[in-house]
């Protein structure tokens, strides 16, 4: 009895301890110089995974619009006399064109049914422009057809939401638009094209048929979908990494990413079947190809209209090392390594070429004269190994020796340590290249753990860039749940603290269609309508809305804030609105008071705080804002003695706060 009385003791006395730790005492030194804040610290990597880009930020709606997939009905539902052509096709490197014709009988139909990826979402009242390229095939010289929205699954003596018509004119082939407007607001509508001529000689050739919403991000007209595309402006991302990721391989060579097809006409770029259409994790999408369509020129244009500096990734001549055998020679032969080297050094023309050059030419004549100021090349995603060493020199060299104002960005391998990693970080300082790519998808332990990571990185040779990191959660279900962010947050501090050594970052996958992913965690879920940002896309926006100038030290008894009582913390000082900002990750599930000593001209603050008592809360598109971040002004003036001040604040158990001392 006594024994377990003192046990009880014992216990409540240690809870309290860690309820109550003594001696969050932080001390900001604001008169330290301080280390420059990268203006590419917090940005997105944006790969055409989870319907990402295709069915995702792409605004395109109809799935296949060029009939180039392996099967060229794929995504097409066809009924009456439809054939599949090639023969004199208006866009050589995509030949495929379909024939509609009478289809025997004046109440039978031909044509063509199309529902997009996953249906095609529609909003009442809002604007749809349809697009195809026709020309008359039969022995009329005029050809009607007729189009549709359409509600398949309506118990509506009518499927049809609202259709129109378009006479197509001779056999030249013509691009024919009009525009549909919706009225209803539906998930899983359907496009349908017949067609409707009464004589029975009529027949038409279509092709790219094409169907985007009017109101795209920027009115775009091969635009973007417009909510995905500001919850992306809206991180204030400060780089955008792109186009991958694994697509950048491909699973061989012939299946990599090719920005050459990806730019000048849309109708003439050539699709690509998406390496992650199929998975070894037993989630099929054989209808997830890459229409090119959000290509190299748009994805320039996104960055400069978000503010975030392009870091195009090349193929280094090898194919996924994951998924090939090397004994099956998937890569390039080093005397064929010049084709990716030229594709590289044309891309870099591209971006930043004088338009009398042939590539700045090309961007110019699709609207953009001014060059992109491209500034960064990342060469390989996740490469390893004596094969990859022996590409990536010859390949860094060549573009150094065109472009030395380019800076380049080597790779670690996929993994955040052990053996391929060191010797890859070994080889990228012999090299001295600019900044090394490092990827970690990982568990809640190392999250928890590492926010030191980077304090015993050498201080000299290439910066970091960290290009893909994610915190799975317990029992690896890779949910974005609020724990799975707190502990992002919690780690950010050691990226931030540690600003003269990682120069650049960006999270996981950025965007994932809940019907159709491949990959988590992720930072922005959605459907055919709606769009939900994730607990790690508020801690993204944190730390970019909060990024600052320069990190000054921030210490607890005179050390870094690296996990005592249970704390990680960071402090920027921002020039141009003369604030301090200090971040705080308080991974206790108990609340503490923490004192911060400040210069004596702070004159208040407010608080921006994320929490939830709930660790495995999440954001969901019917519940988007179970856990978002919630700011409020601080009631708080601090007395003018002349000495530094102290705030004292209580942090919320488990909570990221920031909080920005203003000054007077
Ligand atoms: O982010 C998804 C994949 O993870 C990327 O394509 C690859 O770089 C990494 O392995």
């Amino acid at each position: 009895m006594r024994r377990a009385a003192i046990t009880a003791a014992l216990l409540l006395a240690a809870a309290f301890a860690w309820a109550q730790p003594k001696g969050n005492y932080l001390v900001v030194e604001a008169d330290a110089p301080g280390i420059p804040v990268q203006p590419t610290m917090y940005g997105v990597f944006l790969e055409d995974i989870n319907f990402a880009a295709d069915g995702g930020l792409y605004a395109e709606k109809l799935i296949n619009r060029s009939f180039e997939f392996d099967n060229p009905l794929q995504g097409w539902k066809t009924f009456g006399k439809v054939e599949v052509l090639t023969e004199g096709a208006p866009f050589e490197r995509n030949p495929h064109y379909v024939r509609l014709r009478y289809p025997g009988h004046p109440v039978r139909l031909c044509g063509l049914e199309n529902s997009g990826w996953f249906g095609i979402g529609l909003e009442e009242g809002a604007q749809y422009r349809l697009s195809f390229w026709a020309r008359t095939s039969g022995k009329t010289a005029t050809c009607r057809v007729s189009v549709a929205l359409c509600n398949p699954s309506t118990w509506n003596e009518s499927q049809i939401l609202v259709k129109d018509a378009v006479e197509v004119k001779g056999g030249k082939w013509a691009k024919y638009e009009l525009v549909l407007t919706a009225p209803a607001t539906l998930q899983k509508a359907a496009f349908r094209i017949l067609l409707a001529d009464e004589n029975p000689s009529a027949a038409v050739d279509l092709e790219h048929i094409s169907l985007f919403p009017a109101d795209t991000f920027r009115g775009d007209e091969n635009g973007l979908r417009k909510d995905l595309a500001q919850a992306l402006a809206d991180l204030h991302p400060g780089i955008l990494r792109f186009p991958g990721g694994c697509i950048v391989e491909g699973t061989d060579l012939e299946n990599r990413y090719q920005w050459k097809n990806t730019v000048g006409p849309v109708e003439n770029r050539p699709i690509n079947l998406n390496r992650w259409s199929y998975d070894q994790g037993g989630r099929l999408y054989p209808d997830y190809y890459q229409s090119g369509g959000l290509g190299f020129y748009e994805y320039f244009r996104l960055a400069e209209e978000i503010g975030a500096q392009p870091v195009p990734i090349v193929s280094c001549g090898m194919a996924c090392q994951f998924e090939n055998d090397p004994e099956s020679n998937p890569d390039c032969p080093l005397d064929e390594l010049q084709t990716y080297i030229d594709d590289a050094l044309d891309l870099i023309e591209f971006a930043n070429g004088s338009v009398k050059t042939k590539w700045g030419k090309v961007r110019a004549q699709m609207g953009h004269p001014a060059p992109f100021n491209l500034q960064y090349l990342g060469i390989g995603n996740e490469q390893w190994g004596p094969a990859f060493k022996e590409r990536f020199e010859p390949f860094l060299k060549a573009v150094r020796a065109k472009y030395p104002e380019i800076k380049i960005v080597g790779t670690s391998g996929p993994y955040l340590g052990g053996e391929w990693f060191q010797d890859l970080w070994q080889e990228m300082r012999r090299l001295d290249v600019d900044l090394v790519d490092e990827h970690y998808y990982s568990s809640e332990r190392f999250f928890e753990g590492n926010a030191n990571r980077y304090d015993s990185y050498p201080r000299t040779g290439p910066k970091v860039f960290a290009g893909e990191y994610a915190c799975h959660g317990s029992d690896g279900k890779k949910l974005n749940h609020f724990n799975a962010s707190l502990l992002e947050a919690s780690f950010m501090t050691g990226l931030e603290r540690n600003a003269d050594v990682v120069y650049m970052s960006s999270y996981a996958p950025t965007f994932a269609h809940v019907e159709g992913w491949q990959w988590r965690p992720d930072l922005i879920w959605f459907d055919n309508l709606r769009v939900m940002r994730s607990c790690s896309y508020y801690v993204q926006q944190l730390y970019a809305h909060n990024r600052g100038s320069r990190v000054l030290p921030l210490t607890l008894d005179g050390k870094p804030v690296t996990g005592q009582n249970s704390l990680n913390a960071s402090c920027v000082a921002d020039d141009e609105s003369g604030h301090l900002i200090v971040k705080i990750a308080n991974l206790s599930p108990y609340s503490q008071e923490v004192s911060i000593e400040l210069p004596a001209w702070v004159s208040g603050a407010c608080r921006t705080e994320l929490h939830s008592d709930n660790p495995m809360a999440e954001n969901t598109l019917d519940a988007p804002e179970t856990v978002v971040p919630v700011t409020e002004a601080l009631d708080w003036t601090p007395a003018k003695t002349g000495a530094p001040v102290v705030f004292t604040g209580r942090l919320t158990g488990r909570s990221f706060t920031v909080y920005r001392f203003h000054r007077e």
